[in-house]
């Protein structure tokens, strides 16, 4: 039997995804919040799309730089992604309130979080208001990821501490479990 689910929960039937924290830079100000809603949108230029809430600090610092990192957290960090997302940059300084470790982007000029896993570097290119959230269109242009936890893909036989935090919904969050490959069938 299938129960029907609320459809305010809807979207969590597609998760889990990798959480993001998104660092920003404007005008002298950097700033980090957690999102969750983020997702690939094109291989070529690499792009993806992010859903931020137009009440969030980091919004307005994002459409006005038109630039952010997606820094990927593992585990170890996950004190501070429910603490940078309780409390707003307009208020308090995340970084020095929550311990967090910044160095210069390389191509962009938000920061990475030295701790994290992986950064994608955006750039955006559209912004789009199609419900509550802005749909921030962005092209990636660099990417790194520590060799240990990434090879091609996510490493699943690894550390924990290694692997990214995937957000279920609310304050709940998975690891990644064994890696299932198959074959192709051939055509
Ligand atoms: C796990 C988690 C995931 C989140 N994902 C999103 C998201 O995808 N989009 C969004 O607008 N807010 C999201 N939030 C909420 C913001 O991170 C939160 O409102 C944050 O305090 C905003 O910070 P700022 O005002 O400094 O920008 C998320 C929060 C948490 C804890």
């Amino acid at each position: 039997m299938k129960a029907e689910i609320p459809l305010f929960q809807a979207h969590r039937l597609l998760a889990p995804r990798p959480l993001c924290l998104l660092t920003v830079h404007y005008k002298d100000r950097d700033n980090v919040m957690p999102v969750a809603w983020v997702a690939p949108i094109s291989l070529d230029p690499p792009m993806v799309l992010m859903a931020i809430h137009p009440s969030r600090y980091s919004h307005d610092m994002l459409r006005r730089s038109e630039a952010c990192v997606l820094n990927i957290p593992g585990r170890r960090l996950l004190d501070q992604v429910l603490g940078c997302g309780s409390v707003s940059g307009s208020d308090v300084d995340k970084f020095s309130t929550y311990g967090l470790e910044a160095e210069p982007g390389r191509r962009v000029e938000a920061p990475w979080l030295t701790e994290c896993l992986a950064h994608l570097e955006c750039s955006v290119t559209t912004m789009l208001s199609p419900g509550d959230h802005s749909l921030f269109m962005a092209q990636v242009v660099g990417a790194w990821a520590e060799e240990d936890a990434f090879a091609g893909t996510w490493r699943t036989d690894v550390d924990e501490e290694l692997k990214p935090l995937y957000h279920l919904g609310g304050s709940a969050f998975c690891l990644m479990g064994p890696m299932l490959e198959q074959d192709l069938p051939e055509e």
